[in-house]
């Protein structure tokens, strides 16, 4: 199996891609590490020790990281996750506590101790990742590659050109996408078409398990969010649910190489993701951007992976 480490922000969609990688048996989870983005960093650290309860993984470690972002005080996104970062979903009693460590120390040391380098699939801002990269700039090497949501090549979700996980820490983001390590870009140009559509939602309720019930219960919270936007989706974007689905099936998207950088000062452009259509800059490319999904395909996958519970 893939020894994985799961960094991030929970989150609805966070908490939908944890729901898929917990019970695959393609990964072999070694960590789950909380960042400070959609909810405050002692908020996402307990929602990621509630659904492991739910989901019945306890024995993940699982460890808080940096407590805000490297530059910048933190921007939460409380209005499309809700005061708990789970929309009105209570999750059962925690029965396990967070690990001692700090989370960018943890990665650091399982790095170290894995035999094969570890992939690490990244669903909010880049602030531990940025920190482990600058401390330990030698463990690169044990690292297979970086799968994250985040960037948009055409049009932003919290400012015209900025996307939320990398508009959070810009700076943290620009560290990783310069680091040299293989990188692989869920950005808003595909996870705006691994929509879940209203109709759908009915079709995770009837799986009937704990889980896909909290599931079918924060899609009812976040649908709205998404249909009142004046980007008229359909339905919910799975942002964080994608990273999950390329590593299982990458065969569900299409992608391009490309040189992708991080404007961190712009006036109007901090937290851009700046993509080199033509390489005009003469920089190699550094992220595998996905560009298409099979949207019948994820939501296939999305169901099996519920199933398991
Ligand atoms: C990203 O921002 C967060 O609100 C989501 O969890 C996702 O990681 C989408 O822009
Ligand atoms: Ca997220």
């Amino acid at each position: 199996a893939l020894p994985l480490i799961f960094d991030c922000d929970p989150g609805i969609d966070d908490a939908i891609a944890l729901a898929m990688a917990l019970r695959a048996p393609q990964f072999h989870l070694l960590a789950i590490t909380t960042s400070a983005g959609n909810q405050t960093p002692d908020k996402t650290l307990h929602n990621a020790l509630s659904l492991c309860t739910l989901m019945g993984r306890t024995d993940i470690p699982v460890a808080g990281g940096a407590l805000k972002p490297l530059m910048h005080p933190l921007v939460i996104a409380e209005e499309v996750h809700g005061a708990t970062g789970l929309g009105t979903t209570t999750l059962p009693p925690v029965t396990c506590q967070p690990a001692a460590e700090n989370a960018v120390a943890l990665i650091a040391r399982l790095l170290q101790e894995s035999a094969e380098p570890v992939t690490l699939a990244v669903t909010g801002p880049m602030t531990n990742i940025a920190l482990l990269l600058s401390s330990w700039p030698h463990l690169k090497s044990r690292i297979a590659r970086i799968v994250f949501m985040g960037g948009a090549i055409h049009g932003g979700n919290v400012t015209p050109v900025a996307e939320f996980n990398i508009y959070v820490d810009p700076e943290a983001a620009e560290i990783v996408l310069q680091s040299g390590v293989p990188l692989v870009m869920a950005g808003l140009n595909v996870t705006h078409q691994a929509l879940v559509m209203p109709e759908e939602v009915s079709l995770v309720r009837a799986l009937n398990n704990p889980v896909a019930r909290a599931v079918a219960e924060m899609l009812d919270f976040y649908m709205p969010v998404y249909r009142k936007h004046p980007r008229g989706l359909q339905g919910a974007a799975m942002h964080d649910p994608a990273v999950v689905a390329w590593l299982l099936q990458p065969e569900l998207f299409l992608s391009e190489k490309r040189w992708v950088g991080v404007e961190t000062q712009g006036r109007y452009t901090r937290g851009m993701t700046v993509m080199d259509p033509f390489g005009q800059n003469g920089m190699a490319p550094n992220v595998e951007i996905l560009t298409q999904i099979n949207r019948a395909g994820f939501i296939e996958l999305l169901l099996d992976c519920l199933r398991r519970y």
